[in-house]
């Protein structure tokens, strides 16, 4: 029976089956409250001989990028290399490929790990198929993939860490989710991750928050409907509150500029007021609400503005830290630090 995770390629959230994501979530957990108790945490550290940990971005990231770099550390030592990948000066810039530029990083280390974040949604798949086949010809250990956002498809990492989060905030209990998710639904990756990753918990009831120009794409909308979950559409935050059932976790998303045409570029403004919290909706917030965003926010147009930071619904600085957490126990997984209880070779 297979229980490890070595070479797994994490493309979209589905790649980890739900009880491979609520071991992660388990581990995470585990590992958090070692932590902070002080205990000794060393079985999460990648043990596994010429390890290479390589951070392959290109396109923008803080968040993404300085956890994994700093989860990859917490891995770092003799057996493990952490290498962040120089993409603005590599030969990316003499038009060498995909597939030639990840086959030369696998071949300097025995088994690899590439976090990776582009503009071609698929990479990680592609990138999967292709290097395996290299991995093979030259004897060296099919190496894992993981996708750190590709274009406007997926992030699944954050995607884990949204998830970790929420179940952090209910005490664990996966029963039921009520969520709203409210912004730029159409090019957000992180909330399209959310169509398969919310089936983590039993019961989902899920509110769609933005103008008509920026909800979320049908096909998304059929196969959350699909995985049982209840599905209400609404046109903006104004029309949201004006209804009694509003959910205590919302998830909001900025406004997606860099992938929106010009038919949209023109009525942002319009487009823009309508997924903005204001002070004014403070009172119709249901008791112990909570806010997620998976950040950045814009600093002139935040859609959650900065007043609420001080308030106790402020979720998005606890979610980013997770990220790290989670981040780690992916690693520890992938690297082989960590087997499950149960057959990892099975998909659900
Ligand atoms: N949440 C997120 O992906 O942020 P970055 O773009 O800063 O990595």
């Amino acid at each position: 029976m297979k229980r490890d995770f070595l070479g797994r390629t994490l493309a979209v959230i589905e790649d980890l089956s739900v009880e491979e994501q609520m071991f992660l979530y388990e581990k995470t957990r585990e590992l958090k409250q070692r932590w902070y108790n002080g205990e000794d945490v060393s079985d999460f550290r990648i043990k596994k001989r010429n390890v290479g940990i390589y951070i392959v971005f290109v396109e923008p990231s803080t968040r993404t990028k300085e956890s994994f770099i700093n989860a990859a550390k917490f891995h770092s030592g003799p057996n493990v290399k952490v290498n962040v990948f120089d993409s603005e000066h590599s030969s990316f810039n003499k038009q060498e490929s995909y597939t030639d530029t990840f086959s030369m990083l696998t071949g300097y280390s025995d088994y690899s790990i590439f976090v990776v974040r582009t503009r071609l949604e698929g990479v990680c798949r592609l990138l999967e198929r292709r290097i395996s086949e290299f991995a093979s010809r030259n004897g060296i250990e099919v190496p894992s993939f993981i996708n750190a956002g590709d274009g406007k498809h997926e992030h699944p990492t954050q995607e884990l860490l949204d998830e970790y989060t929420f179940l952090e905030q209910n005490g664990f209990d996966n029963s039921f989710i009520h969520v709203a998710l409210v912004g730029d639904l159409l090019h957000g990756r992180t909330v399209h991750s959310k169509v398969n990753g919310l089936k983590i918990f039993k019961n989902v009831k899920v509110d769609l928050v933005a103008p008509e120009e920026l909800m979320m794409p049908e096909h998304y909308v059929e196969k959350m409907k699909k995985n049982g979950f209840e599905v209400r559409i609404f046109s903006s935050i104004r029309e949201y509150l004006s209804q009694k059932d509003v959910a205590k976790i919302w998830y909001f998303t900025r406004l997606q500029l860099e992938r929106m045409g010009e038919d949209i570029l023109e009525k942002v403004h319009i487009l823009r007021e309508a997924v903005t919290f204001k002070k004014e909706y403070l009172d119709a917030l249901p008791e112990g609400v909570k806010f997620y965003h998976p950040l950045p926010r814009h600093k002139v147009y935040p859609t959650i503005p900065n007043f609420l930071d001080t308030l106790p619904l402020n979720g998005w600085e606890t979610q980013a830290r997770n990220g790290y957490w989670v981040r780690i126990v992916l690693l520890s997984m992938f690297g082989g630090a960590l087997e499950a209880p149960f057959d990892t070779s099975k998909k659900e």
